[in-house]
């Protein structure tokens, strides 16, 4: 049973106000709703918004953004709870540890790997086709050898990555600062987006505004929904329907705003903050998407929408390049902070991971001055850098999708469990209707899960075998818990 061993949430909160393993308690309720913002708004709104419109939802792909945001605020209302109880960086791994156990803990830091590491080198690759074609505005021109989806080395990738290492490096306030510059200039853009955009808008390109809805061609074997494969139900584009297969794909444009939570450690009252930042950030997001896809689609009929560049394509359209330029330099701002703070959630799980004794405890010293865990945060950029570079990552993104489903489904019931468990913590943030919340959280982030294709559960399966791999050959032996725990006896106390 040692396997479910669990870490008592007092233990969680003691380790994490101990000498050399100590973060800096810098930021506030705003900061962490900045950061979020930063971490939020990225490719979602900027890419997926013309794909989902045109492919599958047509314009009521702005109800498609409510509904992914409606499962996102069930799966918050989660997080709000458990962020506050114990405030600890780590996140959904902390969270897994004080109730399931070690094994299913490693099993969730394992997979937050795919949503924050392998999320920050999709983004950063994303980053980079847009940096060429601003450059090319310029009429600088990059070889697609070096830049683009076909590089062999992508090196403005690996260049932001590298950079932005050196910001994570150098604080969690300089961090929070240079984000909140770049999440002013992305906000600035997305609302000119809104407000100059409105004046293009023409009532008959929201007619039919549900398009009737047909059967798409089956998806081929290994790229079908698992739903299909397992159900043998037919996917429809438009309708309903296609409302809700649209509400998958665009469930990207709202992963991180879990990400506060793992800046735990750094918030200065993380009882009050914490629940505010996740909650507040991903209220401002849903309003902004919701405007963003109703403008798009009312300036170009859905059917006409590009794929690859929808805001800056529809005001092409209309005959106003130049906000394509303000709008690519938006993009660029705006996955820059994505990227940068995706590889902060990452550090901090790791950071808490290292920490526990699962990884190599070293690797989770703090700088002296700078008070961040400099030394994981490097191995995070190097290992993001070259996966940006080398990988051709649009084939994979699919698993960031799942990687993040899986951890709101497990923070869910810890919810739950906890509540049992534990009843007597202090809690400053309660979800509501337990267990009812927790419950269609858990039905909601599964049914997304169940609309990804059967290859990106396959790897996904893999990727988790390879860490229960890693867990047998080295954490389980290791672990601090375990080592605080004699055979057969209660862990650490209780
Ligand atoms: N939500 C982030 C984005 O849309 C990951 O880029």
């Amino acid at each position: 049973m040692s396997l479910f061993r669990t870490k008592p949430v007092e233990q969680s909160i003691k380790d994490a106000e101990g000498g050399e393993h100590r973060l800096r308690r810098s930021l506030s309720a705003l900061d962490l709703t900045v950061f979020g913002i930063g971490v939020i708004v990225g490719t979602g709104i900027f890419v997926l918004t013309g794909v989902a419109a045109r492919n599958t939802a047509g314009p009521a792909v702005a109800i498609s953004f409510v509904i992914a945001g409606v499962v996102c605020a069930l799966a918050a209302l989660c997080y709000a709870e458990f962020a506050a109880t114990v405030p600890v960086a780590g996140s959904a791994y902390t969270y897994a540890y004080a109730t399931i156990g070690e094994f299913p803990a490693w099993i969730i830091g394992w997979d937050l790997m795919l949503e924050l590491a392998l999320g920050a080198a999709v983004v950063a690759s994303g980053w980079s086709g847009y940096f060429a074609s601003l450059l090319k505005n310029f009429g600088i021109y990059l070889p697609s050898s070096i830049a683009g989806d076909e590089a062999v080395f992508n090196v403005p990738a690996a260049l932001i990555v590298f950079l932005l290492t050196g910001v994570l490096v150098a604080g969690i306030k300089m961090s929070a600062r240079f984000n909140g510059v770049m999440v002013a200039v992305k906000l600035a853009v997305v609302l000119l987006v809104i407000a100059a955009g409105l004046f293009f808008v023409k009532g008959a390109n929201y007619r039919p505004f549900i398009p009737p809805s047909h059967a798409m061609e089956a998806g081929e074997g290994m790229k079908a929904p698992l739903v299909q494969v397992l159900f043998g139900v037919q996917p429809v584009a438009y309708g309903v329907f296609g409302i809700f297969t649209a509400a998958a794909l665009v469930f990207f444009a709202y992963i991180g705003f879990d990400v506060v939570a793992t800046a735990a450690e750094e918030t200065r009252r993380p009882q009050r903050d914490l629940p505010i930042g996740i909650i507040a950030s991903l209220v401002v997001c849903t309003i902004l998407y919701v405007a963003v896809s109703l403008v798009v689609v009312g300036m170009q009929h859905y059917t006409e929408l590009s794929a690859s560049a929808p805001l800056a394509d529809a005001f092409r359209a209309v005959g106003q390049p130049w906000m394509a330029t303000l709008i690519s330099i938006g993009a660029i701002t705006g996955l820059t902070t994505v990227v940068m703070i995706l590889m902060l959630g990452q550090s901090r799980v790791l950071f808490a991971m290292c920490r526990d004794s699962l990884l190599p405890r070293s690797l989770a010293s703090v700088h002296p001055t700078f008070r961040t865990p400099y030394r994981i945060t490097i191995i995070i950029g190097v290992a993001t850098a070259l996966l940006a570079a080398l990988i051709p990552l649009s084939a994979i993104a699919e698993l960031v999708n799942i990687g993040t489903l899986f951890a709101f489904v497990i923070v869910a019931l810890a919810v739950v469990i906890l509540r049992r468990t534990r009843p007597d913590l202090p809690r400053s943030f309660r979800t509501p209707f337990v267990p009812l919340v927790p419950i269609l959280s858990v039905l909601a982030s599964a049914y997304l899960m169940f609309n990804l294709p059967v290859e990106t559960w396959i790897r996904f399966f893999a990727w988790m075998a390879l860490g229960t791999v890693v867990y047998f050959l080295y954490g389980r032996r290791r672990s601090r818990v375990a080592a605080a725990t004699t055979p057969g006896e209660p862990v650490l106390g209780r």
